[in-house]
Formats: C-alpha cells, sequence, structure tokens
C-alpha cells in the first residue's frame, strides 16, 4: 500500500516539507556546498568545554532526576532563572507565567493549537517567519499578510486588513509578529509602533503573538537594549504573549525555549504540551540551566554581537564587491539575515536554480510570503558560514546572477 491519503486527516493532507528544510535535502546530497541557507548559529560559538563539563557533572550518577520525568512546565530552577533574563529584558513576570518549551518553535504550535479555530485569520507580516506560517497553518488557519515598512508592519494596513475580515464575519484574534531582527528582513520595528500596536490590541480586542529570538543580537550600540525592548514589556492588559529561546544565544541542539503568557493561558499551554511531548528533555534543561547558572549566556551574549555583527559586514563587503548594484538591501542591524531584492529580470526560484548549479543555496523569498508574492527577494543567512565561505558565496551568487532568466516568474 502507498497510497495513504484517503486514511489522511485534513492537516495531515496539508503537511508540506518546508523549503528551508527542502534546502537542507538539497545540501546533503551535494558536497562544496555554500550554505546561505538556514537560520543556524555559528557552531564555532558554542561553548564546548562548558558545556562538556556540565553534562559530565549531570551524568555522573549522582542526581537520579537528570534522566527522569519532569514537570511539563519545566524544570523548577530553569524557570526561576528566565525570570531574571526576562526581567533585564524590561518584562516583569510571575513564575507561573512562563512555560519551558522544546525550542519556541514549540510555543508556536501549542499557541496554534489553543487559539486557532479552523477557518481562523491569524494576521501575519508580509514577509514572515516559515516556522509560524507551518504552525498556524497545520493549525488550519487562514494566514494574511499585511504590508511592511521599513520599521516594521504597517500600523495602517493591519487595522484595514483586520477590520475587512471581520467585516466579512471572519474571526480575527491574532497577529503573529517577531519586532526584532525579523527572520526574514532582518527589520527592527519601530519603538513609537510598538506603543501602537498595544493601543490597536486594545482597541481592535487582539491578542499579540511576539516571537523574540534575536532580540539580544543587535550590533551597534545605538540599537542597545532600549530599541529592542519588547512590546510584551509595556503590555498592561494581558494582550501580548511572549516567545523566546535560548537557540541563539547559547545552542539550538538543546531545544530549550519558553511562552509567557498570563498564568491560566500558560495552565492550558502546559495541558496541550503533555500531549505533544509530557515535558522538554530533562537533561537539556538542566544543562541550559547550569549554563546559565555559570554565566554562559552573559559572558558569550557581547562575543556573539561581534561575531554576527563581523559576519554581516564579510557579507555585505562581499556583495558589494561581487555583485555590485546588482542586489539590494537594508542593512541589518542584529539577527542573522539579510533580505536582497534582486534585479527585475531575476526572480528567487530561476535564481536558485541557477544558485544550485553553482553549488550555493539560500532560501527563496517567496517561501515567507503568505500570498504568493515575494519573488523578487532571497534570504541570505551570514550566520553560520565562515567569512572565506561567505566570500566564496558571494562570488558563487554574482556567477548565478550572470545566467540568462528563464523562469514562470521572471515575468513579475
Ligand atoms: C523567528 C523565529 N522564531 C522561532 C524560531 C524557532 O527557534 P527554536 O530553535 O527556539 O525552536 C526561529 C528559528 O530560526 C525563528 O527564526
Amino acid at each position: 500500500m502507498n497510497d495513504y491519503s484517503s486514511y489522511l486527516s485534513p492537516m495531515g493532507r496539508r503537511l508540506h516539507e518546508s523549503a528551508i528544510r527542502r534546502m537542507g535535502t538539497v545540501l546533503a546530497r551535494q558536497t562544496d556546498v555554500v550554505s546561505f541557507a538556514p537560520g543556524y548559529p555559528d557552531s564555532g560559538s558554542f561553548p564546548w568545554e562548558e558545556l562538556r563539563e556540565i553534562t559530565q557533572r549531570l551524568l555522573s550518577g549522582t542526581d537520579h532526576e537528570v534522566l527522569q520525568y519532569g514537570p511539563t512546565g519545566g524544570y523548577t530552577p530553569l524557570v526561576e532563572s528566565i525570570v531574571p533574563i526576562l526581567d533585564a529584558r524590561g518584562i516583569t513576570v510571575a513564575r507561573d507565567e512562563v512555560l519551558v518549551t522544546t525550542g519556541s518553535q514549540q510555543g508556536l504550535d501549542l499557541i496554534a493549537r489553543l487559539f486557532v479555530t479552523p477557518g481562523d485569520v491569524v494576521l501575519v507580516e508580509l514577509p514572515a517567519y516559515t516556522g509560524a506560517i507551518a504552525a498556524f497553518g497545520n493549525a488550519q488557519a487562514q494566514l494574511v499578510g499585511v504590508r511592511q515598512e521599513s520599521d516594521g508592519i504597517s500600523l495602517e494596513d493591519l487595522d484595514e486588513v483586520c477590520e475587512r475580515h471581520r467585516a466579512a464575519g471572519r474571526r480575527v484574534n491574532l497577529l503573529y509578529l517577531v519586532p526584532n531582527f525579523q527572520n526574514p528582513t532582518g527589520l527592527l520595528l519601530s519603538l513609537e509602533k510598538r506603543r501602537q500596536l498595544l493601543e490597536w490590541a486594545e482597541r481592535r480586542d487582539m491578542l499579540i503573538v511576539e516571537d523574540d529570538p534575536y532580540g539580544s543580537l543587535y550590533f551597534d550600540d545605538v540599537t542597545r537594549v532600549e530599541e529592542t525592548r519588547s512590546i510584551r514589556a509595556d503590555d498592561k492588559s494581558g494582550r501580548v504573549i511572549y516567545l523566546s529561546s535560548f537557540s541563539k544565544t547559547l545552542v539550538p541542539g538543546l531545544r530549550v525555549g519558553w511562552v509567557v503568557a498570563p498564568s491560566t493561558l500558560i495552565d492550558r499551554l502546559e495541558t496541550a504540551k503533555q500531549s505533544v511531548d509530557l515535558m522538554s528533555g530533562s537533561l537539556d534543561q538542566r544543562v541550559v540551566y547550569e549554563a546559565i547558572r555559570g554565566g554562559a549566556i552573559e559572558r558569550l551574549a557581547p562575543r556573539l554581537r561581534e561575531l554576527y555583527r563581523r559576519k554581516r559586514d564579510v557579507m555585505e563587503t562581499a556583495l558589494r564587491a561581487e555583485v555590485g548594484n546588482l542586489l539590494s538591501w537594508t542593512q541589518p542591524r542584529g539577527g542573522f539575515f539579510l533580505w536582497a531584492r534582486l534585479p527585475d529580470r531575476h526572480d528567487d526560484m530561476g535564481l536558485l536554480a541557477q544558485a544550485l548549479e553553482e553549488r550555493l543555496v539560500f532560501v527563496v523569498g517567496s517561501a515567507f510570503f503568505v500570498d504568493g508574492t515575494g519573488h523578487d527577494r532571497i534570504r541570505l543567512s551570514f550566520s553560520a558560514p565562515t567569512p572565506e565561505r561567505i566570500q566564496e558565496g558571494a562570488r558563487r551568487l554574482a556567477a548565478a546572477l550572470r545566467h540568462p532568466v528563464a523562469s514562470e516568474h521572471s515575468s513579475r
């Protein structure tokens, strides 16, 4: 038997591999590929020595709880140490307002399970993080995109889109966005818009899902903490559900993230989590906790900012040298991504096909657009490759851009 389609649920039928995952498969099959595709941290930045020492200590066998089932809500000392991390971001919470999740990706999935009735409209940015598109899409939301401006989501369009769908009888309760160094654009939402969004959510009776994995990875002194202040920090009425993660500030492989929400919602998210994984890994959570306790996150943060700022500079310099003004972009002031606009005669799919010939991968812009547009963009991650590979990738991109254009979207 090989056709199971009649057995599948509507969600099962909808499940398709993401464009980014597909890039990973392409990579696995080829050698000497330069990858600007996945938003992986630089594995050279991982505190290997420290993590080895912590893990050895934890696995010495003196504490049997280390490999035992634990509370669904998270390892209590870890939850307690997330509270001051949030405090430093201006977010004051009690312990029962935090849920540890298996990466913030799981937080997104749990939120979608909790809030989305099939057919609901969920508002996202144009473009939006593919993992959120997948999580809300799997819950059978209709994702509706809202245009971005240079300082983040357009508030006029947001209100218009929200009210238009409500007037058409649709349920519209959630707005998902990444205010700090957004994946994929690298954009920073202005402070004024953050303030206005809270007023808007109150006025329109909306919930905001604020996803913040990159906030502490700012590159210039001007940005600093003030400009990355979370929307949740000024939320007085419980309109914002906040997610963050240790994936970019420590390591992603331990899969430890968290959700902040009012305790009544945390209870429900926790119950939903029980049927997903019972609990996030005990060892993973303890390793992260011990790393926090030993000061690893604080020690790493300035180094990571410096590392990724340097890589951003290498990518910008290499692109300017190799592709000249064929590509244009706004300089990312933090995070992992450079979001490039293609010249008129190119489109993302056609260029990717040419890039693969040159053994280069990136993510096509259209993967991030829920309205089927975005073919004039590509996302280039500078976080994982070495400076030499970034330079080599820029050369390959220049070669791909020189190829003649032939694609179904090239008439854009
Ligand atoms: C905006 C955004 N949200 C969530 C995630 C998922 O992160 P985690 O590793 O914590 O699941 C990512 C990962 O790249 C991301 O870019």
